[in-house]
């Protein structure tokens, strides 16, 4: 286990501020969480801080995570030196940690180990050519490929002291490295292969009756596929008709634009509503003459003289 302390005060630089990009990405982080929990981004401020600063975390910038959460500086300290996600003292340009629990100890870590301090030093220190440091940590979570080491994002598996050192060779000569294991497994099988449910039978359905499933699949497919064309050699047949409708078909003359009622136009009256022509009667129609006025008065007044016979 690695002892979890700050890099001393040489190395420590005199502040630390989020470049543009970072703070405003910081910003984004502390405005998802509700007000008065924006401490909930204390882990994602620290890990961008380890990303701005050549991968570790100094004490500048954990003040200033506390100071951007609002938090008291000693409990950033708490989180930054709890998780060894978060490196404290500068690392190397590939950074290896290894695993030294249990299964990897057995399986020849403390060689590994050896190999580290041979090439590299002591652990938490960097090359003289800045390329490659190491720390020893706990379980990984790939031990059935132990021992491993993880180097910045990527694990190494399956080592022996003679592979790790050409790795790391190849690390600092800035050659291509394979990732995962060492020796060529795929998985996490047995060395030398699979030794058991190897049995072809387990996988074609025969061991549960269920028959050649992988027969049956394929005509399934088959049938699939034959009705998908012959469904669509139907539709193209039939489009091609419907065309061939149209073209025979004459185009039926449109009407002239003239014979058409515009929606806004006046419609004809009514035969009850006086039309403009009547209302158009000039005036000497209701004119009348006053001699035969004067006797049409006369006849229709009873009291009237009658003309005498
Ligand atoms: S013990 Fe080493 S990866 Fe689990």
């Amino acid at each position: 286990m690695s002892v979890r302390r700050l890099a001393p005060d040489h190395v420590q630089p005199a502040s630390f501020a989020f470049d543009v990009a970072n703070e405003n990405w910081a910003d984004q982080q502390i405005a998802k969480y509700p007000e008065g929990r924006q401490a909930s981004a204390v882990i994602p401020l620290l890990w961008k801080a380890q990303e701005q600063h050549d991968g570790w975390v100094p004490r500048a910038a954990i003040e200033e995570v506390a100071r951007k959460l609002g938090m008291a500086p000693m409990r950033v300290m708490e989180i930054a030196t709890f998780y060894t996600m978060f490196n404290l003292q500068p690392v190397g340009e590939h950074f290896i940690q290894l695993c030294g629990t249990t299964p990897c100890a057995l399986r020849g870590a403390e060689a590994i180990r050896k190999v580290c301090e041979d090439v590299i030093g002591p652990q938490s220190t960097v090359s003289a050519d800045g390329k490659l440091s190491w720390l020893e940590v706990e379980c990984l979570g790939a031990c059935c490929n132990a021992p491993m080491v993880q180097i910045n994002f990527d694990y190494y598996e399956d080592l022996t002291p003679e592979n790790f050192k050409t790795l790391l060779d190849d690390l600092r000569h800035g050659r291509p490295v394979k990732t995962g294991s060492q020796i060529g497994r795929s998985g996490s099988e047995p060395l030398g292969g699979g030794e058991t449910l190897k049995d072809a039978a387990l996988y074609d359905g025969t061991v549960i009756g269920a028959g050649d499933w992988k027969a049956r699949v394929t005509e399934q497919r088959k049938a699939a596929a034959e009705a998908a064309a012959a469904k669509a050699a139907a539709e193209a047949e039939a489009k091609k008709a419907e065309a061939a409708k149209a073209e025979a078909t004459p185009a039926t003359p449109s009407k002239p634009a003239t014979e058409t009622a515009s929606p806004g136009r006046p419609q004809p009256s009514s035969p009850g509503q006086p039309t403009s022509a009547a209302n158009d009667t000039p005036a000497t129609q209701g004119k009348v003459d006053p001699k035969s006025a004067g006797e049409a008065a006369k006849s229709a007044d009873p009291a009237a003289p009658k003309p005498v016979k």
